[in-house]
């Protein structure tokens, strides 16, 4: 579904925040990518989506490379990214907030809203209400409805579960493990390293802009040194 090969890129005279990063996520598949603060996860997930323009390396998407294409192109073939901040519209309304995420597509707004809706019932039910009047675990349902609303082949997930109670990012993780199963394919970034290696099927773990392990989540998740570094086990 998407490759990133050895890609190198950063923040004007920092151009090489990420070293060389490669990234497969597979149809269907979701990947954890864990590590420490300022390893550069941010800035992967940026450079899917097209936020960044590329150093050197290569982004592949249904087997085209995307790496010179807008954000708004990479929505339009299914790309879909939750920033970790600024992720939705505090002072409009949840419905207009929908309307916004699915500006893709506008005719199919109503249907997708309808199927929106029918997921996250909360969301029905507060719709006319301002965004700002929801818990933090609402807003990141929110933020992911959004998302959800252009349809996408890929969710690109920046720390979901920031700032949540455990119980919110428990159910938060519960709603992401159902979009997972029903075939959204999914590449997340956590500071909850361990849930987020018990939902996903793949893990990497990113330092100071290199993967320096991957691999099935179960396995890092128990890999002695992992723990030891990044799950504070
Ligand atoms: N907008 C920016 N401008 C300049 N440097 C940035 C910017 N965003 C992040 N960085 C730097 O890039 C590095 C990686 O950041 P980031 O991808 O946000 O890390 P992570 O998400 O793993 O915590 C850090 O050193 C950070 O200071
Ligand atoms: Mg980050």
């Amino acid at each position: 579904m998407m490759q990133a090969r050895a890609v190198v890129c950063g923040y004007g005279a920092a151009d090489e925040i990420l070293k060389g990063v490669d990234l497969v996520v597979a149809k269907g598949e979701m990947v954890a990518i864990v590590g420490p603060n300022g390893a550069g996860k941010s800035t992967l997930l940026k450079s899917i989506a097209g936020m960044l323009r590329l150093k050197s390396g290569a982004i592949l998407f249904k087997d085209a490379e995307i790496q010179d294409t807008t954000p708004r192109e990479r929505a339009r073939i299914g790309i879909a990214f939750v920033p970790q901040e600024a992720n939705i519209f505090p002072t409009m309304t949840v419905r207009e907030n929908l309307e916004i995420g699915g500006f893709i597509a506008p005719a199919l707004v109503p249907e997708r809203m309808q199927s929106i809706f029918a997921r996250f019932p909360m969301l029905a039910e507060k719709s006319r209400q301002q965004a700002r009047t929801l818990s933090g675990g609402q807003r990141q349902i929110l933020a992911m409805a959004m998302a959800l609303m252009v349809d996408p082949d890929l969710l690109l997930l920046d720390e979901p579960s920031a700032g949540l109670s455990p119980k919110a990012a428990d159910a938060l993780f519960d709603e992401i493990a159902a979009i997972h199963a029903g075939g959204t394919s999914i590449a997340m970034v956590e500071q909850n390293a361990y849930e987020a290696l018990m939902i996903a099927d793949c893990g990497v773990v990113l330092v100071d802009g290199r993967a320096v392990r991957s691999g099935p989540a179960r396995d890092l998740a128990a890999d002695r040194d992992v723990r030891r570094l990044f799950l504070g086990a």
